[in-house]
């Protein structure tokens, strides 16, 4: 079937015995055995809650996995997957890449042990030369947060094989509608399902999910010991977004797309970071892994005093700082999402002061032109000592 087709009907033929066309919401964490050694198949919802097992069924199908898991946050479902190694284990990441994720690697997770090399995954000789015999798996995001940098995916995963290391990927910003890394020979996807998925900025979710009967049994222990799971409320508004997946990602794409070709035109913008222009390096391989471009994307302006005013200025667009949602927000990352990666990490990369990020909501195209377009003329405006209002 169809994924637009397997969206809209999560959870729908689910039900048996009432034929609720949503799924019910199981508000319970305990379950009656029917006698000494028999179970439902529930027991104790932080092993398996009814409500949050259509989400994980629904999310390992959307992947092409064979297990899901749905976690209280994208943290946590990071987290759970960091627990997967051990004292003196090593991981290859992403160079350019969510700053909570830097942030658990590098001042929690070293605390015990597992150490990370940051580097462009797209480089197979930097790979090479990051690889160490204690590497255990590489990290991936793609593209990434906020640079929009694009890794081949296939090519990684087949040299992790060779290597006989797992490959993580973070498939937030393109979903599986758009992306499905597990066929293109990944281990592991994770989520931030707060994004696109949920995709109305009003619940905070993580879903991961694993391929192969070994990986996903390690996973399934590794979820219930650590106890960071979705309760059943979110697990159901979570599902309700996703229903619609589809068309909002039509949306934000064609509107992201616009939005992005007007500042790439506008003089007073330096650069935009967008995998859907054919003047990103990473378009061409975008195009053949994927089935269309994200949301969100960054841009620089030539003068970093603009951004200030620039925030000020929007009206439409919420300075705010997630993505995903129905919503335009706009992040200013090197004060926000990104603070704490160090500062001579992210000027390597490019996250200075004076790059935006935006995530490019469903309004109408023309709205939010008029209200980036004003906010940029105010904020000019102001430069030029002409300041109004
Ligand atoms: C790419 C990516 N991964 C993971 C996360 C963390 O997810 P959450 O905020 O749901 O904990 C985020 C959050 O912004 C993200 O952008």
């Amino acid at each position: 079937m169809n994924i637009e087709s397997r969206l809209a009907q999560i959870g729908s033929v689910s039900e048996p015995v009432t034929g609720a066309v949503s799924f019910p919401v199981y508000q319970a964490t305990a379950f009656r055995h029917p006698k000494l050694g028999e179970s439902t198949g529930f027991d104790y919802a932080r092993t398996k809650s009814p409500t949050r097992k259509v989400l994980e069924d629904a999310i390992a199908d959307l992947e092409s996995g064979d297990a899901g898991f749905a976690c209280s946050s994208g943290m946590a479902a990071l987290q759970t997957i960091f627990t997967l190694f051990s004292q003196g284990d090593h991981l290859i990441v992403s160079l350019d890449l969510y700053g909570g994720t830097y942030r658990l690697l590098e001042q929690i997770m070293s605390r015990f042990g597992v150490s990370a090399s940051y580097v462009d995954t797209n480089d197979v000789e930097a790979l090479e030369e990051a690889y160490l015999p204690n590497t255990k798996a590489v990290l991936i995001e793609t593209p990434t947060n906020p640079l929009m940098m694009v890794t081949d995916l296939e090519l990684v995963c087949s040299w992790a094989k060779s290597k006989n290391v797992l490959t993580i990927v973070d498939n937030t910003l393109l979903t599986p509608y758009l992306q499905r890394p597990i066929e293109l020979g990944a281990d592991i996807v994770i989520h931030s399902a707060s994004k696109y998925l949920g995709g109305h900025n009003d619940v905070l979710a993580g879903l991961i999910v694993t391929k192969g009967q070994e990986l996903s049994e390690q996973m399934a222990f590794l979820h219930n010991s650590i106890g960071a799971v979705l309760g059943p409320q979110d697990s159901w508004l979570l599902m309700r977004g996703m229903k619609t997946l589809a068309l909002r990602m039509e949306r934000h794409e064609q509107n992201a797309t616009a939005i992005a070709l007007y500042l790439d035109e506008h003089p007073l913008v330096a650069e935009v970071f967008y995998p859907g222009l054919e003047s990103h390096p990473g378009h061409a391989v975008q195009k053949k892994q994927s089935s269309g471009n994200t949301g969100i994307f960054s841009f620089k302006m030539k003068d970093a005093r603009l951004i200030e005013p620039i925030l000020r200025h929007v009206k439409l667009i919420a300075f705010a700082e997630s993505l995903g949602g129905v919503e335009s927000l706009m992040t200013y990352p090197a004060v926000q999402t990104h603070a704490d990666i160090p500062l001579e990490i992210r000027e390597k990369v490019g996250v200075d002061d004076r790059l935006l990020r935006f995530s490019v909501g469903i309004e109408h195209v023309d709205d939010l032109i008029t209200d980036l377009a004003q906010a940029i003329e105010k904020a000019q405006a102001e430069l030029d000592g002409g300041a109004q209002e």
